[in-house]
């Protein structure tokens, strides 16, 4: 039986993680998880899964709903927690499913504890990538990707000899606004913006998605996850979300993964990696595949897009003031405080004004990451 600490349980990857754990009841067991304040949802798992942990991270919590009722789980509460649940021995498998730069402790307790780690919390790889390998290689941990695009990749690289593979693609839907003229984006609203055409997740990533910055992330967590240069990483629209990466080798033929647009596919991967998932996911025939489309983004529609690659070229703590200027930006338009087209916008001001550093020790990341923050927060 393998063990889980699944962290962000009551997420869309969360969610998605505990379909694949009552489709496996006898591979997996989940034995802890955290959520920060959705009490109802730590409700619901502890009484199907019955954990031996659950942790409630956020300060602001009626704190005697949940108590001390459960004979078999014990409720702890605070952020340091998900760093103590991550190390416990009998945890086998940690599932990072936290949204944002603050999944970076639990994940650093996960490496040192030489866990095995599916990664989905893209933020923390962004802003915090030369330190989270630089343990990885110290500790002899490989992080197993759980974005769909990454988790693709991870697979068609392994299958390879590297010195055959000439570049990676990360395909993109286009997100809610892809067919949208370019003179309205101005004025779309958040319930728009959170409309996305084929994946179903949470807010956050939702909107990062309509604007491309989801996939300008992504572009730097596949730099950091696989080691190939920004200039051989690329980026095609694909509305179908069949196609989810490809890579090209050196004959100049490529290698496509495809799949359902479905996490269950990436995440059953990688909780049962190395090993295959055993057995048929989705009891369905493929969808139809006759007609799958790409193009080339148009970076006048997605300018957070050419910023990215500019971030991660740069390096340092570029990834880190991006990500936390758009985590801030994103909070911005989902309160109805910006426009979307101000999200690229934010993050451009804090790249233009915050100088970028070389560290290699943890805090200077994170300095790099409050100052984004808090010149977002003093320019609104
Ligand atoms: N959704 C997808 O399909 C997908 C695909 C690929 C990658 N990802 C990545 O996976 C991560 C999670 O995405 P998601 O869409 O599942 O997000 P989500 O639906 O918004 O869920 C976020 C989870 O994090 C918890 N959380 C929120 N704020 C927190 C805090 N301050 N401290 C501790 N926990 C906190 C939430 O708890 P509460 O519910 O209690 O607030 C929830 O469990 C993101 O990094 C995203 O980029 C997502």
């Amino acid at each position: 039986m393998q063990r889980l600490c699944l962290l962000g349980a009551s997420g869309s990857v969360g969610e998605s993680t505990l379909k694949v754990l009552r489709l496996f009841p006898e591979v997996f067991e989940l034995y802890s998880f955290s959520v920060n304040s959705n009490l109802v949802k730590a409700k619901s798992i502890i009484e199907e899964f019955s954990p031996s942990y659950a942790v409630i991270t956020s300060d602001e919590v009626d704190k005697t709903l949940l108590g001390s009722r459960y004979k078999n789980t014990r409720v702890l509460y605070g952020a340091s927690n998900m760093s103590e649940i991550v190390k416990m021995t009998p945890v086998h498998i940690v599932v990072t499913a936290v949204v944002g730069s603050l999944g970076v402790l639990p994940t650093i307790a996960a490496i040192e504890a030489k866990k095995k780690i599916a990664i989905a919390n893209k933020e923390t790889l962004v802003t915090f990538g030369p330190y989270i390998n630089s343990l990885l290689e110290k500790y002899k941990v490989t992080l197993v990707p759980v974005d769909s695009e990454h988790n693709a990749l991870f697979q068609l690289v392994e299958s390879q000899k590297r010195e055959n593979i000439a570049s990676l693609t990360l395909t993109a839907s286009g997100g809610s606004f892809r067919d949208l003229p370019i003179d309205k984006l101005k004025n779309v609203t958040v319930e728009e913006a959170l409309n996305h055409p084929t994946w179903k997740m949470g807010p956050k990533i939702t909107i990062d998605s309509a604007g491309l910055v989801n996939k300008g992330l992504e572009v730097i967590e596949a730099h950091f996850l696989f080691g190939f240069p920004y200039e051989k990483i690329e980026v095609v629209i694909h509305p179908e979300s069949i196609v989810h990466g490809m890579i090209e080798l050196i004959d100049g033929a490529t290698l496509m993964y495809a799949s359902h647009p479905d996490m269950i596919y990436p995440i059953a991967h990688s909780l049962f990696f190395p090993k295959l998932t055993p057995k048929q996911l989705i009891e369905s025939k493929p969808p139809k595949w006759k007609k799958l489309n790409f193009w080339e983004p148009n970076l006048k529609r997605y300018p957070a897009l050419t910023l990215a690659y500019e971030t991660g070229k740069k390096g340092g703590t570029a990834p880190a003031l991006f990500n936390a200027a758009n985590e801030e930006a994103v909070s911005l338009f989902l309160n109805h405080k910006i426009q979307f087209t101000q999200i690229p916008e934010k993050i451009d001001s804090v790249l233009q004004s915050i100088a970028v550093e070389y560290p290699e020790e943890l805090e200077a990341f994170m300095q790099a990451d409050i100052q984004a923050r808090e010149f977002i927060r003093g320019n609104s």
